[in-house]
């Protein structure tokens, strides 16, 4: 065959196979709503085309390091024997700080080299990075390193990562939009929630109330009748406990990382109150920094201070208190000894305060005296 026209055919084919690589990748974007699994095809069809050994795909944390680093061409044991991911320094951090791709034959010899790898690292040379970039703003980066056959990375393939960088800002986007939304919609979720609860369990209350009524009248003429209205104060309570619990446990857990302390505990004091008629007191000072393990801790802590006091107190008044470190739950009203007879026997709900509150490294105090209140305190190493 007539060597150019070799070429012609060569070249169509490869066009082919890159066009066909290409369109895989837009159609997964299309058809993927999981972003991980996107970003991993991305990647492995940024090193196929690019003819590379070892691609990569971080997304910067916005604090020096990546919230994640998804890699292709390279083993669970390479990944592993490196060690921690790398940081956004260096020769990685250049392209989240310009939109303009690098292009190297030798990144071990560019300035901003840091001179050296962790011990398993594979020695490489020839780099191309390409930022992604969604609408002017710098979202994280593609790398190909270690050209396959010896050689350079080219203009072309810089201009193929480029394309692939584009679907990539697309699928980060729609996964950012896509979580906003879920987030929105747990927020107007655990409105109705509140609504409901307040709805059902006052409508609930409603009628142990009247059937109540009804057997106090009946109780001297119909005893049998009677019977048959307290049965029926009996399954409604039944049933108004088993829904609050079951809103309560609902409005719980889920929302503490995407909504903070803070949040919850405003609105679980607002559905106690809604549902008891309880005057309760509910101040954040400053909103301490916490892991989400001590988070839960604390709310958990918070919540069972507030239900002693709801269900033993008889108290006028509850305060919450969230200052730093510091949460105190407060109430006006009967008080009891912790240290006494009548406790000793049953206090589930003060031990496992007790040890929650050293769960997240931080001590419990109850104070309380007989007809001057309650005050539950739980201090946190700051
Ligand atoms: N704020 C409070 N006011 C009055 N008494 C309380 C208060 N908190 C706890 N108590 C007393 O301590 C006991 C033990 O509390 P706890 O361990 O939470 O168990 P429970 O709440 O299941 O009874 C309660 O039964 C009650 O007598
Ligand atoms: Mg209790």
């Amino acid at each position: 065959m007539n060597p150019a026209l070799r070429r012609v055919t060569l070249d169509a084919r490869m066009e082919s196979t890159t066009f066909r690589t290409l369109s895989d990748v837009v159609l997964a974007i299309a058809a993927d709503h999981e972003v991980d699994s996107v970003l991993q095809r991305i990647v492995h069809s940024a090193r196929e085309l690019g003819g590379a050994r070892y691609a990569a795909l971080g997304i910067p944390d916005g604090e020096g390091a990546f919230a994640s680093f998804i890699t292709s061409g390279m083993s669970d044991e390479l990944i592993e024997a490196m060690g921690p991911l790398p940081r956004t320094h260096g020769m990685l951090g250049a392209m989240l700080q310009s939109p303009e791709p690098q292009l190297t034959d030798d990144i071990t010899a560019d300035p901003r080299f840091r001179g050296w790898w962790p011990r398993a690292h594979p020695m490489m040379r020839s780099f191309l990075g390409v930022p992604i970039v969604a609408r002017g703003e710098i979202i994280g980066a593609i790398y190909l390193t270690v050209k396959e056959g010896g050689g350079q990375f080219t203009e072309e393939d810089q201009r193929l990562i480029g394309l692939l960088a584009a679907h990539a800002a697309i699928a980060i986007e729609n996964a950012r939009l896509h979580e906003r939304s879920r987030e929105l919609s747990i927020v107007e979720e655990r409105n109705r929630l509140a609504r409901d609860l307040h709805d059902s369990v006052t409508q609930r209350l409603f009628g142990v109330k009247l059937a109540a009524e009804s057997a106090l009248t009946l109780l001297n003429r119909d005893a049998c009748a009677a019977g048959v209205e307290l049965k029926r104060v009996s399954d409604l309570a039944r049933e108004a406990m088993e829904e609050l619990r079951a809103v309560v446990f609902e409005l719980r857990p889920a929302s503490l990382e995407a909504e903070g302390l803070a949040t919850v505990l405003r609105k679980h004091v607002e559905v106690l109150r809604r549902v008891t008629g309880q005057e309760i007191d509910l101040k954040v000072c400053e909103v301490p920094r916490l892991s989400p393990q001590c988070a839960t801790q604390v709310l958990r802590i918070a919540q069972e201070a507030l239900s002693n006091a709801l269900r033993h107190a008889d108290a006028t008044r509850i305060e919450v208190r969230l200052n730093g470190h510091t949460l105190t739950v407060t109430d006006d009203g009967v008080g009891f000894d912790p240290a006494g007879p009548e406790v000793r026997g049953q206090r589930l709900g003060l031990t496992s305060m007790e040890e929650r509150a050293t769960e997240a490294g931080g001590s419990l105090t109850v104070r309380s005296e007989h007809g001057l209140g309650t005050t539950v305190r739980l201090e946190l190493a700051p």
